[in-house]
């Protein structure tokens, strides 16, 4: 991976978690494009996942964690541009495989489904497990 920043991005049911995340992510040396929002006050998740689908799009980042109330609206909205490929993981296997088979680029969190632990231990394996390309790759290139 390169070294650009990680983007991450929430709405509200997903704020406190991302603000953990972000720290978890700083203080392990990653600098962290924070993309909002900035507050528990209610707001619309396809903003947010559309903001993280533009600096995806844009090579700002190359990776980016979402979280909302379940990481599905905010990964509806963010894989509606053909260079996303988010993928809503509740499990270290599935963020794995997530990379591993799908180049997943995205990882997006329910707040309201995991706790810490295992969202920490998601993006870990998110971060860290490398697309084993091979027969994956058409399918990957298919899905663009
Ligand atoms: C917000 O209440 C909630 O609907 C949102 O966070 C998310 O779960 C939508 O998919």
């Amino acid at each position: 991976m390169s070294e650009k920043p990680i983007a991450i991005a929430s709405d509200h049911a997903g704020y406190e978690m991302k603000a953990m995340l972000a720290e978890m992510l700083r203080s392990d040396g990653w600098e962290v494009l924070d993309l909002g929002t900035d507050g528990p006050q209610s707001v619309d998740y396809p903003d947010f996942g559309m903001a993280m689908a533009e600096t995806i799009a844009a090579g700002r980042a190359e990776r980016g964690i979402l979280v909302c109330g379940t990481g599905i609206g905010i990964s509806i909205a963010a894989n509606r541009n053909p260079k996303v490929r988010a993928a809503v993981c509740h499990d270290v296997t599935s963020a794995r495989l997530a990379r591993a088979h799908n180049d997943a680029n995205v990882l997006a969190l329910g707040a309201r489904l995991i706790g810490a632990e295992v969202a920490r231990d998601c993006v870990a394996a998110f971060l860290t497990t490398p697309f084993e390309g091979g027969r994956h790759a058409a399918r990957v290139a298919k899905l663009g």
